[in-house]
């Protein structure tokens, strides 16, 4: 029966900690392969930047991951790829993503991290995982997962 394979299951996760929340970022990091898109959703401090340290170091990126909101983009080298921390907080939309060359970085063979993601969501790949975070306290978190497969 694969009536319903074309589907893809959400998963969620309730994290009591920051590094609860760095910890599943890791294991997100395993899901993960060249070209990988992952789009961070979620209110002003639920996270965004914490998962994205966890997803880096999952990569095997020792650098210190520190929030892109005025370079919008930010590089870091792994082994045998690139993960991009994009923040779109300060993008109006679609076109201000084009304009600094967006498109070309989350359709390139790196990992891309985008936080703000719904500032441009248009742009983003059919296949693109998407993360949403929900505060539910001040140190707990709801994080639900889609586009993935298993986790
Ligand atoms: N369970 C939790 N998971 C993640 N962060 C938590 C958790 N509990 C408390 N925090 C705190 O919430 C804050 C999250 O900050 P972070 O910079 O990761 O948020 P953000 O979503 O990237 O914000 P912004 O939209 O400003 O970029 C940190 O101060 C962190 O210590
Ligand atoms: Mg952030």
């Amino acid at each position: 029966m694969t009536a319903k394979s074309h589907q893809t299951p959400d998963f969620f996760f309730n994290t009591n900690s920051p590094e609860e929340t760095f910890a599943l970022g890791k294991r997100i990091a395993c899901m993960l392969s060249q070209g990988s898109v992952v789009a961070l959703e979620g209110a002003l401090g639920s996270g965004k930047t914490q998962l994205v340290k966890g997803i880096a170091l999952g990569l095997g990126i020792n650098e210190n991951i520190t929030s892109p909101t005025y370079t919008i983009i930010s590089e870091y080298k792994s082994s045998d790829s690139s993960l991009y921390h994009i923040d779109a907080y300060r993008l109006n939309n679609e076109r201000d993503f084009e304009d600094i060359g967006g498109p070309e970085v989350i359709n390139s063979n790196g990992i891309s991290v985008i936080e703000w993601s719904g500032r441009i969501q248009k742009s983003l790949p059919e296949n693109t995982i998407t993360v949403c975070i929900e505060i539910t306290g001040q140190s707990s978190r709801l994080i639900k997962i889609s586009g993935v497969k298993e986790i």
